[in-house]
C-alpha cells in the first residue's frame, strides 16, 4: 500500500510540496529504490519528482546510490559536495569516482584552482583519498603553483604520496631541486611512510626527516621501557601531526579509526610491547588488521586492510581511513602483506624522551 502511494506522488497524481519534506523524500526514496530506471527516465514526471529528491538530499551520502542508479547527468558538484564533506566515507570515495569517470574533470580542476582555498584543499583530499591514480595529473601541478594556498599545495603532496607515480613524481621534483620549501617538510614525512621500499629509502636521502636526521639510535627497549615519562606531554605528542597516531588510531572518540583503537591499550600491553609496537609495527600485526594489496583488471590497486567483504563486492579501507568498494568481477588478484599498515619509523618524528612521554600516554589509558 506504501509503495502503491508512493508511485503516486512519484508521477505526481499526488501533489507533493516544494521543497520535500523530510518524510516524503524517505518514502519517494524507498519507492525509487523499487523502480526500472528505464521507466522513470522515460517519464517525464517521474523524472521531476526525481530531481527534487536529488534537490532535497543535496550532499547527502545517500544521493550517490540514486545518481548512480537512475544514470543523472550534470550532477557533478553534488557528488563533489558528497566527496568533500564524506572524504573517508564509502559513498564519498564513490561519489568520488564518478566525478572523474563522467565530464567532471573540469568542474575539478576549476574548484582546484578556484578562489575558494578551503573548499579546493577539501577537494584535494578528496582526490588524493579517492583510489584512482587518474587524479596524479590533476594534482601535480597544484603542488609548484606558488599563486595557491598553502593548505590546498600541501594536501595536494598528501594525496600524491597516496600513489606510487604521485609519489615518484614528488622525489623526482625534490631531486631537481623544484619543490617549493613551504611543502617539503610535508612531503618528506608523506614519502618517509609509503609503502614502497625503493621510494622510500630514497626519499630518506633527497628529503631527510628533519627529526631522523639527528637522531640518536635508541637504547634498548628492555632499558627505555624502565624510564618514567610525562603522560600530559605523551598526550600532545600523540596529536601532533608529524607523528601521525591519531590519523590511524582513535582514543575513545577523537581520531580516525584504520588500526585498532587505543582507548584501553595500557590494559592490553605492557611498556616493552608498547615500544615495540612504535619501533617495529610489522613484527606483531594484530589479527583482523593485516594489509591486503588488491589488483584490478584495469591495473588500478588498493591497498589497506579488508574491512568487509560480500558475494560480489569488497571494501578497503586505506592508510587514510578512506574506505573503497571494489566489484569483485573487476579484481585481478589479491595478496595479503607481509608489513603492517602501520608505517614504521615513526619514532623518528620526535626525541628519545618524547617517544618515553608517548608511551607513558599510552601505558595510562586503561579501562575507566
Ligand atoms: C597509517 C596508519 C597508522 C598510523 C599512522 C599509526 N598506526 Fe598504530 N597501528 C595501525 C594498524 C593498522 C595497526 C594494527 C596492525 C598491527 O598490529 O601492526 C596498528 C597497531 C598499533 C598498536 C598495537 C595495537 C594492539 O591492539 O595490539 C599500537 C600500540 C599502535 N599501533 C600505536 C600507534 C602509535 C603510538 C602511533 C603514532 C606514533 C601509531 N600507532 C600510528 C595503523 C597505524
Amino acid at each position: 500500500m506504501k509503495l502503491f502511494i508512493a508511485i503516486l506522488f512519484l508521477a505526481g497524481n499526488l501533489s507533493a510540496a516544494n521543497p520535500l519534506p523530510p518524510e516524503q523524500v524517505n518514502t519517494l526514496i524507498g519507492a525509487l529504490g523499487r523502480l526500472d530506471p528505464a521507466l522513470v527516465n522515460s517519464n517525464p514526471a517521474l523524472k521531476e519528482r526525481l530531481g527534487q529528491v536529488l534537490d532535497a538530499v543535496r550532499g547527502e551520502a545517500r544521493s550517490v546510490a540514486l545518481i548512480k542508479k537512475f544514470q543523472v547527468e550534470g550532477r557533478e558538484l553534488d557528488l563533489l559536495a558528497v566527496a568533500v564533506k564524506h572524504p573517508n566515507d564509502p559513498a564519498g570515495v564513490e561519489a568520488m569516482g564518478m566525478v572523474l569517470a563522467g565530464d567532471g574533470k573540469k568542474v575539478v580542476i576549476d574548484l582546484l584552482i578556484g578562489k575558494d582555498a578551503q573548499q579546493a584543499t577539501a577537494v584535494a583530499k578528496a582526490l588524493g583519498n579517492s583510489n584512482n591514480p587518474s587524479v596524479i595529473p590533476m594534482l601535480a601541478p597544484l603542488v609548484v603553483d606558488a599563486t595557491l594556498h598553502a593548505n590546498v599545495r600541501k594536501e595536494a603532496v598528501k594525496g600524491l604520496a597516496n600513489y606510487e607515480a604521485g609519489a615518484k613524481h614528488l622525489l623526482s621534483l625534490a631531486k631537481d631541486g623544484k619543490l617549493p620549501q613551504n611543502v617539503k617538510f610535508t612531503a618528506s614525512l608523506a614519502l618517509s611512510t609509503v609503502r614502497w621500499p625503493p621510494i622510500k629509502a630514497e626519499a630518506a636521502k633527497v628529503l631527510p626527516s628533519p627529526f631522523g636526521a639527528n637522531a640518536k639510535p635508541l637504547p634498548p627497549v628492555a632499558d627505555l621501557a624502565k624510564h618514567k615519562g610525562d603522560i600530559a606531554k605523551g598526550a600532545k605528542i600523540y596529536m601532533r601531526e608529524a607523528v601521525q597516531c591519531a590519523r590511524c588510531h582513535k582514543v575513545g572518540d577523537a581520531g580516525i579509526e584504520v588500526g585498532p583503537a587505543l582507548t584501553e591499550i595500557g590494559d592490553k600491553l605492557p611498556k616493552e610491547e608498547l615500544y615495540a609496537a612504535i619501533l617495529d609495527p610489522s613484527a606483531g600485526i594484530s589479527f583482523g588488521y593485516e594489509a591486503w594489496l588488491v589488483t584490478m583488471k584495469d591495473g588500478n590497486a588498493a591497498f589497506g586492510i579488508i574491512e568487509s567483504e560480500t558475494d560480489d563486492e569488497i571494501s578497503v579501507k586505506g592508510p587514510t581511513g578512506a574506505v573503497t568498494k571494489h566489484a569483485k568481477a573487476n579484481i585481478k588478484s589479491r595478496a595479503q602483506q607481509p608489513v603492517s599498515l602501520m608505517p614504521p619509523g615513526l619514532h623518528l618524528t620526535m626525541k628519545e624522551a618524547e617517544l618515553v612521554d608517548l608511551v607513558e600516554y599510552l601505558s595510562s589509558l586503561k579501562k575507566k
